[in-house]
């Protein structure tokens, strides 16, 4: 059934993608590619299932004036571009495209105005689309430089996450130190940086997941105590472990276990909504609210960042100040080829993958 998800995703445009003049590394293919202006980039030509991607080569474009040449290293991979090439977003971009909203790389190119980023920078950018690809070539001012402290795959795959979950947590849902805070889907990529916001925020997080690796990988990021959702009583288990009711529930899965969070939290708690994991989209009985003086909070982090860029600019600071001090601690990706593309969605859609998936060109 067709999925809709809570991501506002608006920069569908497709990004150019182009060949690196700079110094030429890895594989003897790569390099003969690079050198001939030649970009390799994953193509959606029809909106299908995700094993009808391929991956082409193409001329590389100019770099504008106000842009930058990047040699990606690692594209993030996320659930909604499995949702974007399948045509089951409520955004459709116009075909062909390439997905990939989120790259970390090295600057190869300045255009002739930019000033502040040089070649052989370490950058991060949200590109929307057209990240799937061995270079991208973005304007200088979404280009963010990479501290020392993450590594490629790390940078590329935490921005979306890291911080959906701070604008949900703290500026919509106003969650404050002490708070029991229940994650669903707690070993995904979405769960695992709510987890870590969570226990930095200083809230007592019940980690929920279906599998042994998840709510390890839950436990390692800081929960306090996890719910085996194979076998466990989701309401029940949490009201226990938070001692009656918790106060926020974080829910990027929806389906039944968004009724399930609801009933579980207790006086003046709130539902976080933040996606559809499970492909349905709940309907909540407004009881369940009213009782205990309960909340629904509604989280739209990608239409917010596109009204707000300033201030989503200063949330991304914040999110990166606190990786350097060693507060944050985004998880490192399991990577793929790129030419294993559908392989990385087909496992991140069917539950496989434990915290994030990178695309490695
Ligand atoms: N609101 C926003 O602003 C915002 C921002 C970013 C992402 N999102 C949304 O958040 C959701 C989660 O993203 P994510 O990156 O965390 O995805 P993910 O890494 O694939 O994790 C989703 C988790 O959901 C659980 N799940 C339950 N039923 C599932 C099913 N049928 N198929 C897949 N997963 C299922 C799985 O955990 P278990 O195996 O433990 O059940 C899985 O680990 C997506 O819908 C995404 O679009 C929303």
């Amino acid at each position: 059934m067709p999925t809709v998800c809570a991501l506002g995703v608006a920069a569908v445009a497709r990004l150019p993608v182009s060949p690196t003049p700079a110094p030429l590394t890895g594989h003897p293919l790569r390099q003969a590619a690079l050198r001939s202006g030649i970009v390799r980039a994953v193509v959606c030509h029809a909106f299908a299932p995700v094993d009808q991607l391929v991956v082409e080569e193409r001329p590389s474009p100019p770099c504008p004036p106000d842009a930058v040449r990047v040699a990606v290293r690692a594209c993030g991979v996320n659930f909604v571009d499995g949702l974007f090439v399948q045509g089951r977003y409520q955004i459709k971009p116009p075909l062909p495209f390439t997905p990939g909203g989120e790259i970390a790389g090295v600057v190869t190119e300045i255009g002739s105005d930019v000033a502040g980023v040089g070649v052989g920078h370490r950058v991060l950018a949200s590109v929307g689309l057209g990240g799937f690809a061995d270079e991208v070539v973005v304007r200088a001012a979404q280009a963010v430089a990479i501290p020392d402290a993450l590594s490629d795959g790390q940078a590329a795959t935490f921005v979306q996450s890291y911080l959906t979950g701070l604008f949900a947590l703290r500026e919509r849902a106003h969650a404050r130190a002490g708070q029991s805070l229940l994650v669903l889907g707690a070993g995904g990529g979405v769960g695992l940086a709510a987890v870590d916001l969570g226990r930095m925020l200083g809230l007592q997080v019940i980690a929920a997941a279906s599998s042994e690796a998840k709510r390890r990988a839950a436990l390692d990021q800081g929960a306090q105590a996890v719910i085996d959702t194979s076998t466990e009583d989701l309401k029940d288990r949490a009201r226990e472990l938070s001692g009656g009711g918790v106060d926020l529930a974080y829910d990027p899965v929806g389906g039944e276990a968004a009724e399930q969070a609801l009933r579980a939290l207790g006086e003046d708690g709130q539902l976080v909504v933040i996606g559809f994991a499970s492909g349905t989209i709940p309907r909540l009985p407004a009881n369940q609210v009213l009782l205990r003086n309960r909340r629904v909070t509604g989280v739209d982090w990608g239409a917010w960042a596109m009204r707000h860029p300033g201030e989503n600019r200063a949330l991304l600071a914040e999110v990166l100040a606190a990786i350097e001090a060693g507060r944050l601690s985004p998880v490192e990706p399991q990577t793929y080829p790129l030419d294993h593309v559908a392989r990385a969605l087909t496992d991140l859609a069917e539950r496989r993958v434990v915290g994030k998936v990178a695309l490695v060109p």
